[in-house]
This record gives C-alpha cells, structure tokens and sequence, in this order.
C-alpha cells in the first residue's frame, strides 16, 4: 500500500518528501482554504515540485458542463495532477466524459459500495471512499474499504482504492489488510507511524552501552 499525504501545507509535504516515504498528494478545498490560500493551481505546481508522484486537485462547480471544463482546465496544469471529482450524478457523467479524455480521476466523497462500483464504471483512475466520515456517521468505513477493494478484485477492475478520511495511525493498519492500494493521511497521523516509545528506549540503550564500551581502556593481549 502506498502512503498520500492529505494536505496543502508545505511543510508537512517537505516533511514527507524527505523521509521518502510519500508517493503522493490529495488536497481538497478545504485543505487549500485552511493554508490561507485561494491560488489552487500555484499551491499545486509547488506541491508538484516537492512530490513526482499523483497530485490530487479538486473541482469546485457543481453542475456538469462547469466541472467539465474546469476538470480540463486542472489537468492542463502539470501532467502529475489527477482531477477530484465528487461521486455525484454530475459527477459520474463529467467522470465518464473526462476519463475518455485521457484525465485522471480521483473520485472522491465516496461512501458506498455502489458509489464506487459506479466510478469505476464511468471510468475513475482512484476511487477515495471516506473512512473517518462514515465511522463519524455510525457507520463501518473500513468496511466499505474492504467491500469496495474485493468487489474490485472479484471483477478485475483497475481502479485504485484510495483509502481517506484516515484520521489515526491503526486507520492506516486497517486500510492495508483491507487492501487498499494507497491510504492518505494527514501529517499528524505520518508523525504517529514514524514514533515508537520502544524504538526510542531501545536505541537510548544501545548507544549507552556502546559509549561505555568505547570510552573504556583498550584490553591488552599478552
Ligand atoms: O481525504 C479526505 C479528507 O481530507 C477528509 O478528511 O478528516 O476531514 O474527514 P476528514
């Protein structure tokens, strides 16, 4: 399974970048809005620096004939980015229409089996069921992860579970055995896969045997 960083933020994707363990990026709306930002596509030619690998940017209309064109226009902005499309009615035509243009779609707000079933139908290069928000709704959401990933494989279907809406570091455990192709996660949840107390314990023991071995006089042979 692959590792996303959901985020807009810099920082956190230079974070990423430089442990070398992110092969990608999602952003939402939200997550622009959040940086103080309203330059979607300058936020994301800096993140497409930063990152060689899908650069998820979403639509913002609503109605086809807009989504279509403003789906082109985000995909004309660097060859990384994938187009983020809600899994509406409208959505599934501007998917069907863009996905034939040889646009990359990540469909997202994604709640359900058949949602996804739909994406993949009309042609979504990833499909982002959203975890957290179903568990926030009384919901399984790994589950549907789960669903979604072995519907998927029973028929063949190529398209990409993308695990989001991640909000904890055993979310992250989950998606993986359910199979997801890749989970995006805020950094918080990055810098919780990374710590260990035990790893830390451990090698504060190991350099304090080493320093007093290494302190002490040599021993002398004969
Ligand atoms: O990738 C989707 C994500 O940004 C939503 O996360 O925590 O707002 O449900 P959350």
């Amino acid at each position: 399974m692959r590792i996303f960083l959901d985020t807009a933020n810099l920082d956190e994707i230079r974070y990423g970048a430089r442990l070398g363990v992110v092969s990608g990026i999602t952003t939402n709306p939200s997550l622009v809005a959040k940086e103080g930002t309203s330059d979607y596509r300058t936020r994301v030619l800096e993140i497409c620096r930063l990152i060689e690998g899908p650069i998820s940017a979403e639509v913002v209309s609503t109605d086809v004939r807009a989504m279509l064109e403003e789906g082109r226009r985000i995909a004309s902005w660097h060859p990384n980015v994938v187009v983020k499309i809600p899994s509406t009615e409208e959505g599934f035509e501007a998917i069907s229409t863009l996905s034939k243009e040889g646009i990359r779609i990540n469909q997202t707000l994604c709640f359900s089996v058949n949602q996804a079933l739909l994406g993949a139908q009309a042609g979504s290069s990833y499909v982002s069921p959203f975890v957290g928000r179903l568990d926030d709704a009384g919901h399984d959401g790994m589950a549907v992860v789960a669903d979604i990933v072995a519907v998927y494989q029973h028929y063949g279907i190529t398209t990409q579970v993308l695990a989001a809406s991640l909000r904890h570091p055993l979310h992250v455990v989950a998606a993986a055995k359910a199979g997801a192709h890749i989970a995006t996660i805020p950094h918080k949840v990055l810098m919780a896969m990374v710590k260990h107390p035990l790893t830390d314990l451990g090698l504060a023991a190991f350099l304090k045997d080493w320093n007093a071995v290494a302190k002490a006089p040599l021993a002398r042979v004969g």
